[in-house]
């Protein structure tokens, strides 16, 4: 049987919560479908800090390094919290692993669900993929501030964007643009920011001959909110930069019925070091501690930590369980309720089959 070692990062806020019913389903996968797996849990985010002062180690990022894949809950305290200095777990412990684990692919795909309400009228059969780069753009703390807390303070954010790392996760969107429904739109602001706009463009003018059979456009990124709105199914594949893609993600899981589905994959394609597998959504203080947290976007992020790992069918039954159980919601179940339901579903698609 094909075994593998799992990385667990439940964090803070409702990331708990979804990850135990996403583990619950991964176990019910794993029991139907022949394989195995070891979980290695890691205590880490909010309570961690304010406990040992503590976010990431190099040890612990070493040891987590090992494995070969990672399931992330969510990390991030209550917004404002004075404890706890803002960015300081977001960047120290999230955006740490995304940047040294080299995740330059942060995939995170959209769909409507028949029967599921959204907030578009007639959204059509939304069924997208936005490819959102990983390791660069205005993430990388470029920046600082001069005579901080003065009236003349400067404060500068630079957005940083190499030509090795626009052409890397260009090239990876353009691959999946070519085994899906071949259409590639870059979204970004070239119109104002020139300099990042240009390398972007430049690139995909480049890489786009190597794959004839794709066709091309491009939106602003502004643009591209409006017909993520009123057209969401003309896209395919979404390329774009760190922040857009951050941004733009959000609107795609709000349209298709709520961020509580929305997965998502930071995939290191070559392989250098484990991906990492997370819901798009935060660690909502607002609704942690209830159990009602959706956890749909953790089992789906699971989905896709199976598919990379070279295990399609066991993704797949996955996925069907989910749309099956979307589709016939009615009305509010707990986080536990979704996660039995689907688990259960996983089961008996299998031996129904
Ligand atoms: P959020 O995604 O946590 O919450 C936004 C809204 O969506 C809230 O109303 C919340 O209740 C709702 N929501 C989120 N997930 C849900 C789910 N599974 N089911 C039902 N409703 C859900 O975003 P935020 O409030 O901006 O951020 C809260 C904290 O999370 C911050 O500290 C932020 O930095 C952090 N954050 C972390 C990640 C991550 O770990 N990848 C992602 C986004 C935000
Ligand atoms: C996300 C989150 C993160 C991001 C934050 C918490 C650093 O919003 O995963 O979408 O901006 O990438
Ligand atoms: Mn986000």
């Amino acid at each position: 049987t094909r075994s593998f070692s799992l990385a667990v990062i439940p964090g803070d806020g409702i990331g708990p919560e979804v990850v135990s019913e996403a583990l619950r389903v991964l176990d019910e996968t794993a029991r139907i479908h022949g394989f195995s797996f070891t979980q290695t849990p890691y205590e880490l985010g909010a309570e961690r800090y304010l406990e040992t002062g503590e976010v990431l180690t190099d040890e612990t990022l070493a040891e987590i390094r090992g494995h070969d894949v990672i399931l992330l809950g969510a990390i991030g305290g209550r917004p404002g919290d004075p404890r706890i200095p803002a960015g300081l777990l977001e960047r120290n412990l999230l955006l740490r692993l995304r940047f040294e684990l080299d995740h330059y692919v942060n995939l995170r795909p959209t769909k409507t669900y028949p029967g599921v309400a959204t907030p578009l009228r007639d959204p059509g059969e939304v069924d997208f993929v936005v490819v959102r780069e990983g390791t660069e753009g205005p993430y990388t703390g470029n920046g600082g501030r001069l005579r901080a807390g003065t009236r003349h303070e400067v404060a500068t954010e630079v957005s940083l964007n190499t030509a090795y790392g626009v052409e890397r996760v260009v090239r990876d969107a353009f691959r999946r643009a070519q085994s899906r429904r071949k259409k590639l739109t870059l979204v970004h602001k070239t119109n104002v920011l020139v300099h990042a706009g240009g390398l972007w463009s430049r690139v995909v003018d480049e890489v786009a001959p190597e794959f004839p059979d794709v066709t091309v456009d491009y939106l602003h990124v502004d643009a591209a909110t409006i017909f993520m709105t009123t057209d969401p199914a003309r896209f395919d594949v979404i390329v774009t930069d760190n922040l857009f893609g951050d941004i733009i993600t959000d609107l795609a899981g709000a349209i298709s019925g709520g961020i509580g589905l929305a997965a998502s994959g930071n995939v290191n394609p070559d392989g250098t070091a484990p991906s990492m597998f997370e819901p798009v959504h935060g660690s909502a203080p607002d609704i942690a501690g209830q159990g009602k947290a959706d956890p749909t976007a953790a089992i789906g992020s699971v989905a896709l930590m199976l598919d990379h790992l070279g295990l399609p069918e066991a993704a797949a039954a996955i996925d069907a369980a989910i749309m099956a159980d979307i589709t016939e919601r009615t009305g509010p179940r707990t986080t536990k309720e979704v996660g039995e339901a689907i688990a259960a579903r996983v089961a008996g698609d299998v031996a129904g089959a």
